[in-house]
């Protein structure tokens, strides 16, 4: 089969390798999309070292068809459209025992600690498939992972209806919190960012969205101004590595100036650089601050409202590639953010 190797740190090959075998409580799904994670743009770089073992298949964002299944496999079927959420958990440690999986101190990826999805078949366990109905296309199941994260960002949040929101960062991360939000608030949203592209990405296809270009405007300032002092009910850090802006604070202090009084921010972005706050602007708030990671359970309710046409998958997606353009467009993710957010690879028709 055709699939897309990690030879070398910042070295992706396309070669042909044998169809991988597979366990009784496995399937073995044919992809149809993977799509492109900036984790795997991390893996690539060989940030994800010693977690990634070289030769290896990234991919943790795919959808596809079963072609065949395991003897213990019941509630699946060859032919069933699929897909995958690629996290697994250990189930011993004390988060696990907590049955708060996301938080599992030894969790591993599909695609990161094991071959994954870039490749013409992969083996995923029972429990990790989604049945997916037929009015979603094979392009929007690449994406049910990143949506994931968003609906889990919300819901750790806990968005109500009528929330006022602001998102730092509208990247793919971010762009995903904003339509999670969109099912649950019609109220004001505030998109934070320093390309205005990817700002208008939101603007274009959402009502009630108010863009701030970071660089241009001070963020805190016009939230602050537009809601007469109040601040939102919710703010999301959906940056990770910040640009420093000056005269601005950083990202996660930025959350807390601009949320009101016993408001809730919650924090996503995975930085390794430190990101000062100063506690008493959280206290004299007696606000909450939560961090939100990957997903836990949100799987479905993505696939309903996909299914439902809540959710706007194309326009995350700037490009499609062949399995033999990846390489490229790794590259283009690298050096073109603005033109750029999503780009699928076509594994199969
Ligand atoms: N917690 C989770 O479950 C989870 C899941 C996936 C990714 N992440 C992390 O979330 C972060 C965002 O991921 P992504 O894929 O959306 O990345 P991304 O690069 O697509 O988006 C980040 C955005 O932040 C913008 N930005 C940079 N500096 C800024 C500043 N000072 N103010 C405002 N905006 C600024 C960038 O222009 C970019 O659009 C990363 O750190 C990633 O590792 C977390
Ligand atoms: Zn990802
Ligand atoms: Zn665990």
């Amino acid at each position: 089969m055709k699939a897309v190797r990690l030879k070398q740190y910042g070295k992706l090959v396309l070669e042909d390798i044998p169809v991988p075998s597979f366990a009784d409580h496995q399937v073995l799904v044919k992809v149809g999309y993977a799509s492109i994670c900036g984790s795997d743009q991390h893996i690539y770089k060989g940030d994800f070292h010693p977690r990634t073992i070289l030769p290896m298949t990234p991919g943790h964002e795919f959808g596809g068809t079963i072609v065949e299944i395991g003897r213990s496999v019941n509630n699946f079927k060859p032919g069933d459209r699929v897909t995958v959420d690629p996290i697994i958990w250990c189930g011993d440690c004390p988060a696990c025992k907590r049955e708060h999986y996301p938080a599992c101190t030894s969790l591993k990826l599909l695609g990161v600690d094991m071959d994954g999805g870039f490749a013409e078949y992969v083996v995923v366990d029972k429990d990790k498939l989604f049945k997916l109905t037929p009015n979603i296309s094979d392009r929007a199941a690449a994406l049910v992972e990143l949506f994931s994260i968003g609906f889990h960002a919300c819901q750790r949040a806990g968005i109500q209806k009528d929330d006022t929101v602001a998102i730092w960062g509208a990247g793919k991360v971010g762009q995903a919190i904003l339509q999670a939000v969109r099912t649950i608030t019609d109220n004001t949203v505030y998109m934070i960012d320093i390309l205005d592209k990817r700002l208008q990405i939101a603007e274009n296809n959402y009502e009630d969205i108010i863009s701030i270009n970071a660089i241009h405007r001070n963020p805190i300032e016009v939230i602050h101004e537009l809601t007469k002092g109040d601040g939102v009910d919710t703010t999301f850090e959906a940056v990770g590595h910040a640009e420093d802006i000056e005269d601005q604070p950083n990202p996660v202090q930025s959350c807390i100036l601009s949320i009101r009084g016993a408001g809730t921010v919650c924090v996503l972005g995975l930085s390794s650089e430190k990101s000062p706050i100063l506690t008493k602007d959280l206290i004299w708030r007696e606000a909450k601050i939560v961090a939100s990671r990957v997903n836990h359970g949100e799987f479905q309710d993505v696939i309903d409202h996909l299914s439902s046409g809540n959710l706007k998958p194309d326009i995350l997606i700037s490009k499609e590639v062949s399995p033999s353009q990846v390489m490229e467009a790794f590259q283009l993710l690298e050096n073109e953010p603005e033109n750029y957010l999503k780009i699928l690879i076509k594994l199969s028709d």
